[in-house]
């Protein structure tokens, strides 16, 4: 049964009749990793797996969700120590009262959901959920007058302030603003972004997932970013994407070697963002694929977010002579992104998929790319 069908059935069946269906994506980001919260470049594109809710308002000051794919419920009320012991009923209370934080209106409502974008995987998948609902929050009882921008924010802060993580705005905006076909270059300080026509014309983009678990909450994302906000402060200026590399040299004897290769990864990554837009404009995926396998050093040396298994992931990569490969996302397991040549493409997968398995016991899941809309009323 298709997802739309398994939710509709779900929701009569639980309910009875039918709410309204809403969908949001999970995204890939092309290059520019660690950079959203340093204020820097990001270049995501939503994909075509996705959270889809449906959800009618009933009437009353409680809300009740049903998790299809976790075959499990929870009901909560809309005030602060409403909060649900669940954590992922907690996204969807994190919106709502990131939602009513800010002036906007919530009442009770039914929903039920699911999804096909692959958990710790490093696709977003929380961000997603979190899009999801305050689509359909501001659809619902907001006449849609939260402005974009603020449901991306509303997903942000609820990781912030309802799930633990610090995270930056890459996500949220990526699953609130995707397009098909279109990459977007966000500018993370001035929050100006920018449609790219996702054009790699005889190349795949293709997700090598090493089903390491990735999991933010509670992970060293949160030292990473407060190393870089040490380094900032150091400086004397708001974000690193105002540091070039010799103010970081001239400051090097004041901070820890760990906060300086940190920072050092930064600074690198804002340039190179720079040029895969320049490079994807041209038709240059050379350079593409160069900028892709340095970023991949960069997490994976200085920035310290990689494990064995994405390394070997990536040598792979490099041996099969794929173009570019790197891991996706925050890191600590998850996904490599890999820019491939038709011509190598299937060799490609075939010797990952069977190296992998040799030295790990279970093959690596693989996710063809599709670029498309994010968040949207169905
Ligand atoms: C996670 C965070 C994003 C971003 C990436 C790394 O996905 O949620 O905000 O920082 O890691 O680029």
């Amino acid at each position: 049964m298709e997802l739309k069908e398994k939710i509709t059935k779900a929701f009569a069946d639980r309910f009875g009749g039918e709410g309204t269906l809403y969908a949001s994506a999970g995204r890939i980001n092309l290059i520019g990793e660690h950079t959203d919260y340093n204020g820097g470049f990001v270049f995501p594109g939503a994909i075509d797996k996705v959270i889809m809710a449906d959800i009618r308002p009933n009437g009353t000051d409680k809300i009740n969700l049903y998790s299809l794919d976790l075959d499990d419920t929870s009901t909560f009320g809309l005030n602060e120590e409403d909060a649900p012991s669940q954590q992922w009923a907690r996204y969807i209370f994190g919106v709502c009262r990131e939602t009513i934080k800010r002036g906007g209106t919530v009442k009770g409502f039914d929903a039920v959901f699911a999804g096909n974008v692959p958990l710790g995987a490093g696709l977003s998948s929380s961000a997603a959920l979190e899009s999801c609902f305050a689509f359909a929050v501001n659809n619902l009882f907001n006449d849609d007058k939260i402005e974009k921008f603020e449901l991306a924010r509303i997903g942000q802060s609820t990781e912030h302030n309802y799930c633990g993580v610090n995270c930056g705005i890459m996500d949220q905006f990526a699953s609130v603003f995707g397009k098909k076909d279109h990459l977007m270059r966000l500018d993370c300080r001035s929050m100006e972004f920018e449609y790219f026509p996702f054009d790699i014309k005889g190349h795949k983009l293709v997700l090598v997932d090493s089903v390491v678990k990735h999991e933010l909450v509670d992970s060293p994302y949160n030292k990473r970013r407060e190393s870089c906000e040490r380094v900032a402060a150091q400086l004397g200026i708001e974000t690193l994407r105002d540091a070039e590399m010799a103010d970081l040299e001239a400051i090097k004897d004041r901070i820890s070697e760990e906060d300086y290769m940190r920072a050092r990864f930064v600074i690198g990554e804002k340039q190179r963002v720079l040029d895969v837009c320049e490079a994807l404009g041209k038709g240059d995926l050379k350079t593409v694929g160069e900028r892709m396998y340095q970023t991949h050093e960069g997490l994976s040396k200085d920035y310290e977010v990689s494990c064995e298994e994405l390394d070997f992931l990536n040598d792979i990569a490099r041996e099969e002579g794929v173009t570019g490969s790197r891991i996706m996302g925050g890191g600590f397991g998850g996904c490599t992104i890999n820019l491939v040549s038709d011509d190598k493409y299937d060799h490609f997968i075939k010797t990952v998929s069977e190296k992998f398995e040799k030295r790990y016991g279970h093959a690596p899941k693989i996710y063809p790319v599709i670029i498309s809309d994010g968040a949207r009323k169905l």
